[in-house]
């Protein structure tokens, strides 16, 4: 156990670790790693991925849904996802990844990250109140 977490979620976290070891990141020297399990049961990572042209940087949550999109199809729920970095620093998901992955998870997922102090789980629609949906 790295955490209190419940063990699902606790495992979620340390595959988010393992993912941030593949991290591209040698202009911010920032790992970060991202996992998501799927209302399938799958599980599925992704790493950041930065470029010389700094904007083009692929966050690792982003990393994560374009994979999981892409092994799984369009029709994926994520119900739960961790993050994690290996710098010992917060690291919430960013505005631009919660804005995609609203798109696909579900609204009470718990969502795991790095905070200030501590690992927070919050759930999905706490982090990102009043997603832009065109519904
Ligand atoms: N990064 C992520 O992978 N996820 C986030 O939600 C925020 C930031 C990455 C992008 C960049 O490679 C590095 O962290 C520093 O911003």
């Amino acid at each position: 156990m790295t955490t209190n977490l419940d063990p699902a979620l606790d495992s979620l976290l340390l595959q988010a670790r393992a993912a941030a070891q593949n991290s591209y990141s040698p202009y911010s020297g920032f790992k970060v790693g991202a996992a998501l399990r799927l209302t399938s049961g799958e599980i599925v990572t992704g790493t950041n991925v930065e470029n010389v042209s700094y904007g083009l940087t692929m966050c690792a949550e982003r990393s994560a849904l374009v994979r999981a999109v892409s092994e799984f199809g369009p029709g994926i729920r994520i119900a739960a996802i961790a993050v994690a970095n290996l710098n010992i620093a917060a690291s919430p998901p960013c505005g631009a990844c919660r804005q995609m992955l609203a798109e696909f998870i579900l609204p009470e997922a718990p969502v795991v990250f790095p905070a200030a102090e501590r690992v927070l789980v919050m759930t999905f629609s706490e982090l990102l109140p009043l997603a832009f949906d065109m519904n």
